[in-house]
């Protein structure tokens, strides 16, 4: 195992789902799990295929009610490449004897190999190698070639190169009972080429599905036919092979939706593009190519144990947010496109990813933030039919930004189907407010800013400001009836309403949230400033109002830390070694206390960081300005009681959590933070949440740790039109570098080594980009470096950064 190859020796069904999501190959436009072609799915096997935004809506009967689901459709399964000897059974690791299985992820080179020797049931030996790859290079193309050789034995093999159509999304269990056939109309046919294509449509949202598939055999000889059942379409070969010699069987394939731009029919597109498509030869040098801008534009070098797992969730977040995501109408589905855990939906999860992509590919977050902002009119018209006003962007949303959010969640534990009131988590909106800012921040870009920007913020902190009341006796603002990102409290003890109040994480981030849309608002250029207020209806009372909420939020205290929400100290406590005695793993108390009887919103026990996102969020001195902005003192003393008190009351239900925990135990410089920083980098590899990544790699945690290197370590901001920097230690990462794109400057490098931070800003005719530290700013033109030195702080009280410009140029 390398940096860059992830290797997978023998073969265990056990672990199939596993696997299959890890060597999932993607483009960003569409991607495949990394299923053997020769099995369907079953309960080892799951050969997914699934298009970026493309989703359908079917209703199924749950526990007596009808319930509407919108799901990222599973799209044919163009896979199938299926090797029969003259034993006559079609081969599979699953009936067949395996005198070897290996399986090798390429990073690099963005393609899966695997070699397979079989044995038939005659004793027949045959050697089967497999390279696939989905083009990175053209978006609409992937190729599988497989390499046959027989061992010992001459005679004929029988290979069926197939387009299935017959596929549903039964990759979930726990939604195996729910409505899961998304295509419909199926067509099949072939051209007199031997192209085998397939045509489809989803049943509800009408986008029409284009597949072709060339099969070509480097033997003369192989005589072809083609066979159309239901649903499904086959070219198939058959080949003579002579002992010990090799023949190459090459699967290109092309898929094409109606969602596409530039075509006029999917169909047909992908018949012809098929047809143009180039040898796989060629395909193979142009998709490493593509690969190799990639890598880069997003520079990465962690020389210790966690180097090759960072590649690895780099690759994947490329894989799912590729430069080809830039020209689409998308949104950063949880799971990526790996898998149907949550239903390819799009949650608050971009607030981990987006300020990775900020720095490397801003053009996708730009992207990203285009698909929230065509979606504003719905969290506006969601916003209304709830009461109230500015943008209510969805919990969880689809293709067209409603909620989707279920209404009832089954807990597999129990057996039950219990209410589900995840949809009150309204922070999602804070999340893209925050990513506005960061992207506008990195990259520079006023023209976003003071348009699609400028009327998100204005309309989600009209949403905030309009959800704020004011409590005289308290002589502040509250906000009531919401769930924070700790999802495992979704209302008080025996209350008959769902909600909380004033959860400090949304309460401060609304008053950020809020003060940021009047710094732009305020700040907008005179011309575009008209046009904006008329469109979003704003006057200036309006402003002076959302400044008031904006310093009169309230944030509850408790013990002499910040309350999760008010009442949270109330709760009970959690016999938390009792449960971990009782259950081991105690990661979803919720379903534990669920299936006792009980319910963990008695409790003193969150799922996730909740407040503890707030210095995920701000640096320690943006956090104090906060809370001073509120009224509040927030000191170091505080800040630390907080995290020891709810770093006591987390079960880490969710990736995301250790994640976040990692981060702030790492820049509180405690002795805790490596452990949180390895289970988030385990997260997938390890399938820490129980079975979880079978269903989709985590997404938030993949692009988390990517941004915990570039921004948690190195304390990076871009914040005030500087390059800010802060660095932690962490000792057992105590070297690294990577470059970043930062407001029109690629490839500035950064490198940690023992107590340096070097900055290099590569030549250009650009202007110098301002450095700033502690106090000091420190311009570094282009075709400089400049070196902080950090030495320790606290003890003597003497600033941590030192600054020499050195004379690298
Ligand atoms: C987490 C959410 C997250 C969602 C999708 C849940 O388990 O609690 O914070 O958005 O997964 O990743």
């Amino acid at each position: 195992m390398s940096e860059w190859i992830w290797e997978y020796k023998g073969y265990d069904p056990a672990q199939e789902r596993l696997r299959e999501t890890l060597c999932t190959l993607g483009n960003g436009y569409f991607a495949t799990r990394g299923a053997a072609p020769e099995c369907a799915a079953d309960a080892v096997h799951y050969p997914g295929t699934y298009a970026a935004g493309i989703y359908n809506r079917l209703t199924s009967d749950v526990a007596g009610h009808w319930v509407e689901n919108e799901d990222m459709v599973n799209l044919p399964n163009w896979l199938p490449l299926w090797i029969r000897t003259p034993a006559g059974t079609w081969l599979s690791p699953d009936t067949h004897t395996l005198l070897d299985h290996e399986q090798t992820l390429d990073l690099h080179s963005g393609t899966l190999e695997r070699t397979v020797r079989y044995q038939d049931e005659e004793g027949r030996c045959l050697t089967v190698r497999q390279l696939r790859l989905v083009s990175m290079a053209e978006p609409h193309l992937a190729l599988l070639r497989i390499e046959l050789m027989p061992e010992g034995w001459s005679g004929q093999v029988e290979v069926e190169s197939a387009l299935d159509g017959t596929v549903a999304n039964t990759g979930v269990d726990r939604y195996r009972s729910l409505a899961s056939r998304h295509l419909t109309d199926v067509q099949t046919g072939s051209s007199e080429e031997g192209t085998v294509w397939l045509g489809c449509r989803t049943s509800t949202s009408g986008i029409r599905v284009g597949l072709a598939a060339r099969t070509v055999v480097d033997v003369p000889s192989a005589e072809a036919t083609t066979v159309e059942e239901r649903a499904r379409v086959a070219r198939v070969l058959r080949i003579p092979v002579t002992d010990g010699h090799t023949i190459t069987v090459d699967k290109t394939i092309a898929l094409h939706t109606s969602h596409d731009p530039a075509i006029s029919d999917p169909l047909c597109a992908a018949v012809d593009r098929v047809g143009r498509a180039r040898d796989a030869d060629a395909l193979l040098d142009a998709h490493r190519t593509a690969w190799q801008q990639l890598w880069r534009n997003a520079e990465l070098d962690v020389p210790n144990s966690a180097g090759p797992v960072l590649r690895l969730h780099l690759f994947h977040v490329l894989q799912t947010l590729s430069p080809h995501t830039a020209d689409l109408d998308v949104g950063v589905p949880a799971r990526g496109l790996h898998g149907e855990a949550y239903r390819g939906h799009v949650f608050w999860d971009e607030l981990f990813v987006l300020p990775y992509l900020n720095l490397h590919f801003p053009e996708v977050s730009r992207a990203l933030l285009a698909h929230r902002h065509r979606r504003l009119e719905r969290a506006c018209f969601a916003a209304a039919d709830a009461g109230h006003t500015g943008a209510m962007y969805p919990w969880q949303s689809g293709s067209d930004g409603r909620e989707e959010t279920q209404r009832l969640h089954l807990n597999p534990r129990s057996g039950r189907w219990l209410p589900d009131h995840s949809r009150l988590q309204h922070h999602v909106g804070l999340a893209i407010a925050y990513n506005v800012w960061q992207y506008c921040e990195a990259t520079g870009d006023m023209e976003f800013l003071h348009d699609k920007g400028a009327e998100m913020l204005a309309q989600i902190a009209r949403f905030w400001a309009g959800m704020a009341t004011y409590d005289e006796t308290l002589g502040r603002y509250r906000i009531r009836g919401v769930v924070g990102p700790d999802e495992y409290h979704d209302a008080y003890p025996d209350a008959e309403r769902p909600g909380l109040d004033d959860n400090a994480y949304t309460n401060v981030t609304a008053a950020w949230v809020l003060a940021r849309a009047l710094d732009v608002l305020r700040g907008l250029p005179e011309y575009v400033r008209g046009d904006l207020f008329d469109r979003v209806g704003l006057e200036p009372s309006e402003l002076n109002m959302w400044d008031d909420v904006s310093r009169t939020l309230h944030v509850p205290f408790h013990a002499g830390v910040i309350s999760q929400f008010a009442g949270y100290g109330d709760l009970a406590e959690l016999d938390w070694q009792g449960y971990r005695d009782q259950y081991g793993d105690i990661r979803r108390l919720d379903r534990i206390l669920e299936a006792e009887g009980d319910t963990v919103n008695r409790y003193q026990a969150s799922k996730q960081a909740d407040v503890l996102m707030l210095g995920y969020l701000f640096s320690p001195s943006e956090l104090q300005g906060l809370f001073r902005h509120l009224g509040y003192e927030l000191d170091d003393d505080t800040w630390h009681r907080t995290v020891d008190y709810y770093l006591d009351r987390t079960s880490h239900g969710s990736t995301l959590s250790s994640l976040v925990h990692g981060w702030v135990l790492a820049r509180a410089q405690r002795a805790q933070a490596w452990d949180f920083v390895q289970e988030a980098l385990a997260s997938d590899i390890a399938d820490l949440q129980g079975g979880t990544t079978g269903e989709g790699i985590h997404l938030g945690a993949m692009g988390g740790t990517l941004d915990l290197i570039q921004r948690g370590l190195t304390g990076l901001e871009t914040r005030g039109g500087a390059l800010r920097f802060d660095p932690v230690p962490l000792p057992e990462m105590s070297e690294y570098g990577f470059s970043i794109r930062y407001q029109g400057h690629w490839g500035v490098q950064l490198r940690l080594k023992s107590d340096q931070l070097r900055i290099t800003v590569p030549d250009s005719d650009r202007d110098p980009i301002t450095v700033a530290f502690a106090d000091r700013t420190v311009p570094v033109a282009p075709g400089e470096s400049c070196t902080l030195t950090l030495t320790e702080s606290g003890v003597t009280g003497e600033p941590r950064h030192q600054v020499t410009r050195d004379d690298f140029r």
